[in-house]
């Protein structure tokens, strides 16, 4: 038997052989052998007894699965906007000389490839990359030279740690150089609280009780959209189904946002708590935590705590001794893809299937997890949800604004004095925001991710909140020197390339969009090419599928508003070409079918955008 034979049924067993834990059996071939070639398609296919093809279309889908071998070691350089911001390009080269490579490739002896990614979640401590699972922040071009050297000398990643980060990021099964950067805490997420003490509260009650305080509370969901959290659980316990299933979504994409992987870091059991609430009030004895592989190297940390919950009967069977209560956890982990935030698509990814996003309804809390009613919730909700068990809905609701209760964990990077994570009030003013952080002089603050808006100095007194600027957390400052249209082409390239390609507004008018603007930063724009990229970003918002084609064209779009004269700086004083500043999709996208020989799927404004 070879060795590639064994190691795959080894691995395949592991997970009992079961097809819904592909995603784990492929990242373990992946890691075992440095990638999942043909032969280890045909091997699992067989293990697991699934078709060849939806194993290749799984490994095809992630960008950290790979058909080709890749290094022993694999360098993903993030090469998002704030690294970019802060020397990524020079570190890159550095990279690249050091090497002999280019990014894309791996070295000739097979020990190191190099690769760019999107966001990792580090942007308050940028240039920074994913060394396998470890990461290294704050990089220059010499140390990024130093790490080859390194690299080459040991092949291992861990070695590169020489000083730990603070807090948890210290613990034994943690040991990673990353800073939390808690720049101010706060009285529902950045605070302690004793395992056990929240669910206690709510096992005393029923868990129609537990709603109705959720209810009461107004909480509203932390991952962007805010939909009412108690709402969403009524649904998903009112509805029929054999088991129900609670899912934490930790994919934390959105670029320039990292709060979740700071609570996770250092308030575990407060997520942990909250989802057991979650658990007893909608019915469920299954939770599942949707891990973004770029945080896999807290894996081992949460596993522990997970083991020490289980001890203190926090999880398991008659929790805390109540009968007939179970609940228990197990974490996924990704495999390097954005649209895996999107519910759908996260729900998807966990039973071992591309991340493609679904049509609703069925809502994840009709049909879920594995058919199960399925209540999908963000990493900071459920520490709310524990804190409002802990000391009652009234406490809560009276923090923040009317139409958004409590507190917001906020992620702030870029050209400010204080990068870092922020626990504010609901309902604070962007202009305090900015002093709090040190960005005075900021010109232009982009709230809500590459999803979210581009806001200019005279919206500064706006407030970040639901019913005005809303956000997931991530708060990204942008100071005099910078080019915002760039900024704005840097989000559409983003979304080019991590549309899942199943509709053509998104797939098609993205890069319509972003070769527009090319042109406008590029000085070969045209005064009719604002109105052309509105309509088309209009359409995309309309007729996309799912949130990613619907926010894909705000950051264009907002900036077009509030930024106008810069836009219009760069265009060449052109006449409009006949027919040019309308844009009509079906034309568009005629080309696009002839080229990909099938037809294109436009739909109705759908639900789950995050800021919409
Ligand atoms: C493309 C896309 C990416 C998303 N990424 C995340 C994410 O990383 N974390 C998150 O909590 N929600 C994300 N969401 C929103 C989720 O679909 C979902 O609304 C959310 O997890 C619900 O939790 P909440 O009600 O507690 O906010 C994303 C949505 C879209 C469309
Ligand atoms: S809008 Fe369409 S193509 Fe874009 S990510 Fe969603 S489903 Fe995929
Ligand atoms: S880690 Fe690079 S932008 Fe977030």
């Amino acid at each position: 038997m070879s060795e590639l034979v064994r190691d795959i049924r080894e691995i395949c067993g592991t997970y009992g052989n079961d097809p819904t834990r592909l995603m784990d059996i492929a990242r373990a071939v992946q890691i075992k052998c440095g990638c999942v070639c043909s032969e280890a398609i045909d091997l699992i296919a067989r293990a697991i007894q699934i078709p060849r093809v939806e194993v290749e279309s799984l490994v095809s889908f992630y960008a950290f699965l790979s058909v080709k071998p890749k290094g022993k070691v694999v360098i993903r350089l993030c090469n998002d906007i704030i690294d970019e911001m802060f020397g990524a390009e020079k570190v890159g080269r550095a990279f690249a000389e050091e090497l002999g490579i280019q990014f894309g490739e791996t070295t000739p002896d097979g020990k190191l490839s190099l690769e760019h990614t999107p966001c990792i979640g580090m942007s308050d401590q940028a240039p920074a990359a994913l060394i396998d699972d470890v990461v290294v922040t704050y990089l220059s071009s010499d140390r990024a030279r130093e790490i080859v050297r390194l690299l080459r000398e040991t092949g291992d990643p861990r070695r590169l740690v020489r000083r730990l980060g603070d807090g948890n990021n210290a613990h034994p099964l943690v040991r990673s150089m990353i800073h939390n950067n808690i720049r101010r805490d706060g009285p529902v997420v950045l605070a302690p609280l004793l395992p056990g003490q929240a669910l206690r509260k709510a096992l005393a009650m029923s868990p129609v009780e537990v709603i109705n305080d959720i209810k009461t509370s107004r909480l509203r969901g932390r991952g962007g959209a805010g939909f009412p959290t108690g709402m969403k659980w009524e649904f998903t316990r009112a509805a029929n189904g054999n088991g129900k299933c609670v899912v934490c979504n930790a994919d934390e994409g959105e670029p320039g946002t990292f709060k979740d992987r700071v609570i996770l870091t250092e308030h575990p059991d407060l997520v942990f708590e909250g989802m057991a609430i979650a658990g007893y009030a909608i019915g469920a004895e299954l939770g599942i935590v949707y891990l973004r592989a770029e945080y896999a190297y807290l894996r081992a940390f949460l596993e522990s705590v997970l083991q020490s919950r289980r001890q203190q009967n926090l999880l398991g069977q008659n929790l805390m001794g109540k009968p007939g209560v179970h609940f228990d956890i197990r974490i996924q982990t990704g495999a390097g893809a954005y649209i895996c935030g999107e519910e759908t698509a996260l729900i998807s990814s966990c039973e071992g299937q591309r991340g493609d996003p679904k049509d609703r309804p069925p809502f994840p809390a009709q049909k879920g997890y594995l058919g199960m009613p399925t209540t999908v919730n963000n990493v900071e909700t459920f520490c709310c949800v524990a804190r409002i068990l802990d000391n009652g809905p009234g406490w809560f609701a009276d923090m923040g604004s009317r139409g958004s209760t409590g507190t917001k964990v906020l992620s702030v990077s870029g050209d400010c004095s204080s990068p870092g994570v922020y626990e504010v009030s609901f309902g604070i003013k962007l202009s305090d925001l900015l002093t709090m952080v040190g960005a005075d002089d900021a010109s232009g603050v982009q709230v809500g991710g590459a999803s979210g808006r581009m806001v200019a100095p005279a919206e500064f007194e706006r407030t970040i909140c639901y019913d005005d600027l809303a956000t997931g957390g991530s708060v990204m400052v942008f100071g005099p020197t910078r080019n915002l249209l760039k900024v704005a082409l840097k989000f559409m390239e983003f979304f080019v390339e991590e549309s899942c390609g199943y509709c053509t507004p998104c797939r098609v008018g993205g890069v319509l969009m972003k070769r527009k603007l090319e042109n406008i930063v590029a000085g070969r724009g045209e005064i009719g090419d604002l109105e052309y990229l509105q309509e088309l970003g209009n359409t995309m918002k309309l007729t996309s599928r799912c949130g990613l084609g619907q926010t894909a064209p705000n950051p264009v779009l907002t900036t077009i508003q509030a930024f106008r004269p810069l836009y219009e700086a760069d265009l060449q004083k052109r006449p409009v070409h006949a027919g040019r500043a309308s844009f009509d999709i079906r034309a568009a996208l005629r080309e696009s079918e002839k080229l990909a020989g099938r037809s294109s799927e436009i739909f109705g404004i759908g639900e789950g955008s995050r800021h919409e």
